[in-house]
């Protein structure tokens, strides 16, 4: 594959987020690049598009080997965002992007010393790597959470595909480390890959965005998914049942993946 993004020394990745919790490289997706980007996705969730958003399966319940890429979205007290998901074996709505959370998926494989084509290839263990693009429109936020109940490290990643000061104006991505609550938009610069530990608590504070484009950021993301000859009904059933342990606070089996170290 044609390298399109590059971190130098990937192997310190690791050892940083566990140390300072997270880790932001910078100058790594080039920003001719980026702007294409932005374009694509500023487009696809501008308030024209909203109605493609109505599915409010957020988290992915039951999500299945070979599933078709999808659309959702949640407006609530505790979440408001859309998001869109693509995964490895279908046709990519916007190639770059894909590419893009596809290397930087390979990068946290090798400073997690696992293979590069890890959750690239069918396994036993049904994880898979695909791409996620979450909207954090004007008024957008995500209530403050960790990724799993785990005490270890959840290696993390994510790209700013708009930024602080030139999209949105106030809100964003925060990590809450030591208590103390940093500011990641504040940081991240067009161009920077952030690597972080999903087991940290984070959120969304609320976004306010004049030009209503808002928070848009990638996310190489690895997931178990269900093997695809379970029948619609056990799908259906599936997820109302992890809504309802949800919902009583009791985690799920499957928490993480060959991320968590
Ligand atoms: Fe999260």
């Amino acid at each position: 594959m044609n390298q399109i993004i590059n971190i130098k020394k990937p192997d310190q990745i690791l050892e940083v987020v566990r140390k300072e919790g997270f880790m932001i490289i910078d100058d790594v997706i080039n920003l001719k690049l980026l702007s294409e980007l932005q374009n694509f996705w500023i487009e696809f969730f501008s308030k024209k598009n909203i109605k493609a958003f109505n599915s409010r399966n957020i988290y992915g319940n039951s999500q299945m080997l070979g599933d078709v890429n999808f659309n959702s979205s949640r407006k609530e007290k505790s979440v408001l965002l859309l998001r869109n998901r693509q995964y490895l074996w279908n046709t990519p709505i916007h190639k770059p992007t894909v590419e893009i959370a596809n290397q930087i998926n390979k990068y946290r494989n090798l400073t997690l010393g696992l293979p590069e084509d890890e959750a690239f290839t069918y396994s036993e263990s049904r994880q898979s790597n695909f791409t996620q693009v979450n909207c954090y429109p004007d008024q957008g936020h995500m209530f403050e959470h960790r990724d799993t109940k785990s005490d270890k490290v959840l290696l993390s990643c994510m790209f700013n595909i708009t930024f602080k000061g030139s999209h949105f104006e106030e809100g964003g991505l925060f990590l809450r480390i030591d208590e103390k609550k940093i500011n990641i938009d504040d940081l991240i610069k067009p161009g920077s890959v952030m690597f972080y530990n999903g087991n940290l608590k984070h959120g969304v504070d609320q976004i306010s965005s004049k030009a209503e484009i808002g928070r848009i950021a990638g996310y190489p993301m690895r997931q178990f998914f269900l093997n695809s000859d379970y029948p619609n009904y056990f799908k259906f059933l599936n997820q109302a049942h992890i809504s309802i342990r949800r919902r009583l606070g009791i985690s799920s089996k499957a928490q993480g993946n060959s991320s968590l170290v």
